[in-house]
């Protein structure tokens, strides 16, 4: 069975969830691996309040026992702590008593750059809330739960995922990024960045050319690129590939099979080549802006300044570890399909025997 994952859960709702099918069964999986990634989510310079209002923690309800994996549906919650401010606003029901708290006035002025008009477009809301809730970047926790699970696979067969930012607003470097990230705070302003994450021992021939759904470099490109904000997505020197000439663009092939390069970013033809692959995702600025711009009145149709709601200043940091889940969920799948296992000892005897067979050492 394929590995696939589906989640749930609105910003301010009660609790995000997701379910994982096709893990192997026999997998130990680690509480603080992946409370210790959801942390790593709410770190960063540019967070707002909210990150240290709620703490996030997973709750297993389904799918592992004494710490391993069943073979079966793994369902991982995250509750939204912030919740408490919205039970009326987020009611899953009809709400009962007086509006209080949070999100009890709907929203009708959409901020450019969010998916508050053509969400409110699309599924004929008149509270634009309806859509934001969704479309923000809340449920990336769960995510990241699923990521983490997707890493303990991985580490069964030697592979190691890492994201980290390596731009933020422009600029390198911690200090001027954190300067930066000072700067734009000042100003009432946002920033955007570029994230890279580098996945190690990766064997050759995860994904494949037979087919265009199959190939890996989509297949990351599409995960990163899913991700809330990415707005562009490089494998290996991709961009600056296109400006080079094919003798300076190509990984040489030395004695053993290895490069001594890899602008390939560790994948050719859709296939891994054993090389470390590689990906940076672009963000753009976010879009939730203390000065906020201009918009119109969804109810009235007059002019008016969008919708003002706490708000990262930047959120490069916590993108590098979605991302990072994100190519860990990713490759996971890639792997299960190649080398399969209701077991996890399947998986990883399919796995050596592959690296036998091919003489990879
Ligand atoms: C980890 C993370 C945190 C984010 N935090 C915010 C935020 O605080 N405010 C905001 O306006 N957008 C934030 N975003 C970006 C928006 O969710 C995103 O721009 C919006 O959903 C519209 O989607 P699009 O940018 O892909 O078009 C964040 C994105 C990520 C990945």
């Amino acid at each position: 069975m394929s590995l696939e994952l589906v989640s749930a859960g609105e910003s301010h709702g009660p609790a995000l969830v997701a379910i994982l099918t096709g893990l192997p069964a026999g997998l130990r999986l680690e509480r603080e691996a992946i409370d210790g990634d959801l942390r790593r989510r709410q770190q960063g310079y540019g967070r707002s309040p909210r990150q240290q209002l709620e703490t996030d923690t997973v709750e297993v309800l389904a799918g592992l026992r004494h710490g391993r994996t069943l073979g079966t549906p793994l369902a991982l919650v995250v509750h939204n702590r912030d919740h408490v401010n919205w039970t009326w606003g987020m009611a899953p029901w009809e709400p009962q008593g007086e509006p209080s708290g949070k999100g009890t006035k709907p929203v009708t002025l959409p901020r450019p750059g969010h998916a508050d008009l053509a969400g409110t477009l699309k599924y004929a809301h008149e509270d634009a809330r309806n859509a934001l809730e969704r479309a923000s970047a809340r449920h990336t926790a769960v995510h990241v739960a699923a990521g983490a699970v997707a890493k303990a696979l991985l580490g069964e067969i030697g592979i190691a995922v890492a994201g980290r930012p390596v731009e933020i607003g422009g600029v390198t470097g911690e200090d001027a990024m954190r300067a930066a990230t000072d700067e734009a705070r000042s100003d009432r302003d946002t920033l955007g960045g570029i994230v890279e994450v580098v996945a190690t021992g990766v064997p050759p021939g995860l994904g494949s050319y037979a087919t265009p759904g199959e190939r890996l470099d989509g297949r990351l490109a599409s995960a990163l690129m899913r991700i809330q904000g990415v707005k562009a997505v490089e494998v290996g020197e991709g961009l600056s590939l296109a400006r080079r000439r094919g003798s300076e663009a190509h990984d040489e092939i030395e004695p053993g099979r290895r490069r001594s390069t890899n602008r390939a970013g560790g994948i050719e033809a859709g296939v891994s080549n054993g090389e470390p692959v590689l990906a940076r995702a672009a963000m753009k600025p976010l879009p939730t802006l203390m000065r906020p711009l201009r918009s119109v009145d969804l109810a009235s149709g007059e002019p008016g300044q969008a919708l003002v709601e706490r708000s990262d200043v930047q959120a490069v940091e916590a993108l590098a570890v979605v991302a990072e889940a994100a190519v860990a969920w990713e490759l996971a799948r890639a792997a299960k399909e190649k080398f399969g296992g209701d077991a996890l000892l399947d998986f990883v005897a399919a796995h050596r025997a592959y690296l036998e067979r091919i003489g990879w050492t």
